[in-house]
């Protein structure tokens, strides 16, 4: 293979959010590729994952999050991506693997395809290559673990959901009914994406920018809930726990109303939490890898069954990709936004 021609474009960070992310917190630089070295990989990258958390990771202070991925000024921005083998010197690699993984905002990467990268050799399933940064990759495996292993449903569950029209929440309403929970409530923002979650199954939806929230879960769950899986944090949590049913759990996956916040959203009802003897529980992706097989195979299940439909926000081109961030945080996506980075038609795998 003939490397003098490939150029690797990237996206560093040039300045930290303020708090808002903004375009020019990011520089756009290409540089030439060579060939990998012994233990190396050479990977091109198809599909980069966007995902609220990016803004975290560009603060400081990790914005509350784990410490251990902060960027520093000049580094390529953290993220996750779909990749095909090009060149190997590793031995358990082959050109032609596709794999998905911590690739940075890149179209090529040398990697030694380290523990810290958190690389997965697909499954081959013959459906898009781009599964692999929604439904069948962490976002599958966030709704999936968070929603069983911590929510813990059982048939005829009422359970609530909101970010519901974004890629774990569109997830987590289609798992939620065909786990058998008998009142699948979503939230979203908008007329367009309520109608969608309801086509996915929901057994109703709420508009929270139009509707008063806690109004409506009251008058939709009037027994209360059982499961709330949340993506959004913030007022919307509060909401939540004035509904609990006795034992409830409440799943923390994201919160992405409070990320711009100088200072964090202080629950002002958590005491109902005690009354109710419910659980508040943390959720994290990555204390899960034990369940991702799991996972992958009944979601793919669901898919080929019809039961379950990847929600999927698909943009076209790198220069594109700080743009395509911005737009999650002011809810422009509808589904698991990606970013489609190399030229050519769709691959399956
Ligand atoms: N714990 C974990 O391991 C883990 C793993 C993956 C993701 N997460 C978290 O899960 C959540 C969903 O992630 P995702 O990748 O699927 O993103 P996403 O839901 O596809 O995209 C973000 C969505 O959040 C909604 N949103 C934005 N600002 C909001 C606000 N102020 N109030 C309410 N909703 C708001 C927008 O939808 P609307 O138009 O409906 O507002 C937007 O489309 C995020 O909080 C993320 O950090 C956690």
């Amino acid at each position: 293979m003939d490397f003098k021609d490939l150029i690797n474009q990237q996206w560093t960070l040039n300045t930290r959010p303020d708090p808002d992310v903004i375009i020019s917190n990011f520089t756009y630089n290409e540089s030439p590729v060579r060939a990998p070295k012994k233990g190396e990989v050479l990977l091109k990258i198809h599909y980069l994952n966007l995902a609220p958390v990016m803004r975290m990771y560009m603060m400081a202070d990790g914005g509350g999050y784990s410490t251990e991925r902060i960027l520093d000024i000049g580094d390529v921005i953290h993220g996750r991506g779909v990749a095909e083998v090009m060149a190997s010197e590793h031995e358990h690699y082959n050109i032609g693997d596709f794999v998905q993984g911590q690739v940075g905002w890149q179209t090529y990467k040398l990697s030694r395809m380290t523990k810290q990268e958190k690389f997965r050799k697909m499954t081959p399933r013959k459906l898009p290559i781009y599964y692999g940064l929604s439904a069948l990759g962490m976002t599958g495996y966030s709704a999936y673990c968070g929603f069983v292993s911590r929510g813990q449903p059982k048939k005829g569950d009422s359970v609530l959901v909101s970010g519901a029209a974004g890629g774990v929440g569109s997830l987590v309403i289609q798992i939620a009914k065909a786990m058998g929970c008998s009142r699948v409530i979503g939230i979203a923002g908008g007329q367009e994406k309520c109608a969608i979650v309801k086509r996915l199954g929901a057994d109703a939806v709420i508009d929270y920018k139009t509707e008063k929230v806690e109004k409506r879960i009251e008058d939709l769950l009037p027994e209360g809930l059982d499961v709330y899986f949340d993506n959004v944090g913030g007022e919307i949590l509060e909401a939540s726990l004035m509904h609990l049913k006795k034992g409830a759990r409440i799943v923390l996956c994201g919160a992405i109303s409070e990320y711009a916040r100088k200072e964090p959203f202080s629950l002002k009802n958590y005491g109902l939490v005690r009354q109710k003897g419910a659980d508040l529980r943390g959720f994290f992706v990555y204390n899960h890898p034990h369940m991702y097989e799991e996972a992958e195979t009944k979601i793919a299940h669901w898919i080929r069954e019809g039961q379950l439909e990847a929600l999927m926000d698909i943009e076209e081109g790198f220069k594109n990709v700080p743009q395509s961030l911005i737009g999650l945080y002011t809810g422009t996506n509808i589904g698991k936004r990606i970013v489609k980075v190399s030229e050519g038609p769709e691959i399956n795998y």
